[in-house]
């Protein structure tokens, strides 16, 4: 039998253990979440015009011109010009595609705004939202009057149908000289309906993850295929028109299949990140830029003699995240709608940035972020490997450092989160703790796109899972990556959650997540079938945790192998309460079953309740399941 020993709980699960890593890849931000409809809104893509068609009439003689401030407006250089020469309905205009389309949904209000300054008479714009077929499915009338100043204003329109893959268009009717930027469109359902906010059908995926954490903005976009497209959290803050358009990391030829209109709005910038982190209940963990581009591409160094603006970045955002609203940074928090602090405790430096020039700047960033803030728990890159020379090179390092945390990745392939689940049971236990900071497994065929998330991956990772879990004195935190995909925008799979213009679903691999965090415990409780935690003997994985709050024994059991199991369990130090067993169950009917739009739930969790067993205590574990039961006790 599996001896389950509740006699001796002494080792915290951290609150923190199950969180999300956020990244803006495969249209995550900007064309995801970040509900903004228009795409290129500030003319700021390298094509001028990408996303923006100009019609009608008198499009050739009216004249579209792009001009460009440069260093006048250094963070947002270049506006519209549009000639309206004594325009008529239908004479001039422009139209914006979307990301991917623009979803509408039927009776739901759109709320418009620009920026603009007109010389001459005033011109009327005519709104227009459109549908597959070119027909109007919502409209209104904006009048601008002459200003020298830029200034905002903006309407509102009602979709009267539901339109997956929609368009905008602006008409301008009258006589002068327009200029535009910022033209922006969102839905009026956005998340906590916050104006310009978040896709409230995506937050609410995150949101019922409970996570622990949210990491945050990636991945390989914190380091940049080179230093000037690095992540750089204080151009993300402030007003909108002040954010600097940059590309994408996820644009280019690197990415497996290029988005050549991928480029970050920063609309969802750090405050919004924060805010996010705050909504769900989680923790906030950025991760900052080391002086470092990606080791993979240019590979680009920052001099150690001038890593002084990066070290101030790093100093700066803990005074913007958690400091009194008398600093400057503080201040901008406070001024930006949130004068209490965010309370950040974690902090990454460096993602996936390894060997000695890692060291040495990570060196530089300990000293002076500890010196200061000494209470702020580091995160350190174990760089993209989980294994061999590069990585045993960097974990001695860190070792060596006493970091506090290290962010191993690993992406491969179902066998190896099988075989691995047992990777933490003899590990150190003076070191650094772990943070599993992205992981997911891999199936044959998934890169290329022409398989999914199935069950295979998702039953794999939660085999692995469990190892995490049952060592969850040392892994602290642990994040699935990538979290979103757009369907006809993706760069890199598998992903969490995947999403179209209206809808989105969640995989196996969500489920599994969903079933461990929602269900996390509050300490480790030994569960050893002949002295040994069960991985994979015999194709069964199983963790068990105590959950303080509810008295309830936690049993997260897979059988990965083809058969079903009868597995027998042992109870000691406290006995079984009243009431049923909450069992939970993940199965599918093949190891290729995966989730989609239309079916966006054939693989998900079915609840039941189960009598208590008065004395033979087994588990039946079918073939190929996540089974998790909570069990009363007294
Ligand atoms: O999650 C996708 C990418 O994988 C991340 O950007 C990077 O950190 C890792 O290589």
């Amino acid at each position: 039998p599996l001896q389950i020993d509740l006699t001796n709980l002494k080792d915290e699960i951290a609150p923190t253990m199950w969180g999300v890593f956020f990244e803006d890849i495969n249209l995550g931000a900007d064309g995801g979440i970040y509900a903004e409809l228009i795409k290129n809104r500030s003319f700021e893509f390298y094509k001028p015009l990408m996303g923006w068609k100009t019609i009608g009439t008198l499009k050739q003689e009216g004249g579209f011109r792009i001009i460009n401030r440069g260093l006048q407006a250094e963070r947002n250089p270049r506006f519209l010009r549009v000639e309206v020469k004594n325009a008529g309905a239908g004479a001039i205009g422009l139209e914006n595609e979307g990301f991917r389309g623009m979803g509408l949904k039927q009776n739901l209000r759109y709320d418009f705004s620009t920026w603009y300054r007109l010389e001459g008479k005033p011109i009327t714009l005519q709104l227009e939202l459109l549908n597959e077929q070119e027909q109007v499915v919502g409209t209104t009338k904006l009048q601008l009057t002459a200003s020298d100043e830029w200034q905002k204003v903006e309407a509102s329109l009602l979709s009267s149908a539901t339109v997956p893959k929609g368009k905008f268009r602006c008409w301008m009717e009258g006589d002068g000289q327009l200029d535009l930027d910022m033209i922006s469109l969102f839905p009026s359902d956005t998340w906590k309906g916050r104006k310009g906010g978040l896709r409230a059908d995506m937050v609410q995926k995150l949101a019922d993850l409970k996570p622990g954490f949210v990491r945050f903005p990636g991945g390989c976009i914190v380091e940049g295929h080179e230093l000037s497209t690095r992540y750089q959290w204080k151009k993300t803050v402030g007003p909108l028109e002040e954010r600097q358009v940059i590309i994408n990391r996820w644009n280019t030829e690197f990415a497996h299949r290029s988005a050549p209109d991928y480029f970050q709005s920063f609309g969802l910038g750090f405050f919004e990140y924060f805010q996010l982190a705050e909504d769900l209940g989680s923790e906030p963990l950025p991760i900052l830029n080391c002086g470092m581009a990606c080791q993979f591409n240019t590979g680009e160094l920052v001099p150690l003699d001038q890593l002084d603006e990066y070290v101030q970045d790093a100093l700066d955002l803990i005074e913007f995240a958690n400091g009194d609203v008398s600093t400057k940074w503080g201040k901008l928090r406070a001024d930006m709608g949130h004068p209490a602090p965010f309370n950040l405790k974690y902090l990454g430096v460096g993602n996936e940035n390894w060997g000695p020039q890692y060291v040495e700047r990570l060196q530089v960033f300990t000293k002076a972020l500890k010196a200061r803030y000494p209470d702020i728990q580091l995160i350190s890159s174990a760089g993209p490997f989980s294994n061999g020379p590069l990585f045993d090179y960097l974990d001695k390092e860190l070792r060596a450092m006493k970091a506090d945390l290290i962010d191993e990745h690993y992406y491969r392939k179902p066998e190896w989160f099988l075989g691995n689940a047992n990777r933490y049971d003899n590990y150190d236990r003076k070191g650094p703790k772990i943070f599993a900071g992205e992981y997911a497994s891999h199936v044959e065929g998934i890169s290329n796109g022409l398989v999914r998330n199935n069950w295979l991956a998702a039953l794999s990772e939660a085999a692995f899972m469990t190892g995490l879990e049952r060592n969850s004195d040392i892994v602290r935190m642990a994040s699935y990556a990538p979290l979103f995909a757009h369907l006809e925008g993706w760069q890199w799979t598998p992903d969490l959650i995947w999403v179209d213009n209206l809808n989105s679903y969640g995989t196996p691999s969500y489920y599994v997540q969903q079933l461990f965090s929602t269900n996390r415990g509050t300490h480790v409780v030994k569960a050893l079938q002949a002295g040994k935690p069960l991985a994979g003997q015999d194709s069964l994985y199983v963790s068990a945790v105590w959950d303080d709050a509810k008295k309830e024994l936690v049993l997260k059991m897979v059988n990965a192998g083809d058969a079903a199991v009868e597995l027998p369990l042992q109870l000691k130090g406290k006995k079984p309460g009243k009431g049923t067993i909450q069992a939970m169950q993940l199965q599918a009917d093949s190891l290729q079953a995966a989730n989609s739009i239309s079916a966006p739930r054939q693989v998900a969790p079915q609840v039941s309740s189960l009598p208590l067993p008065k004395k033979a205590w087994k588990a039946n574990l079918p073939a190929r399941t996540l089974t998790v039961w909570r069990i009363p006790m007294k």
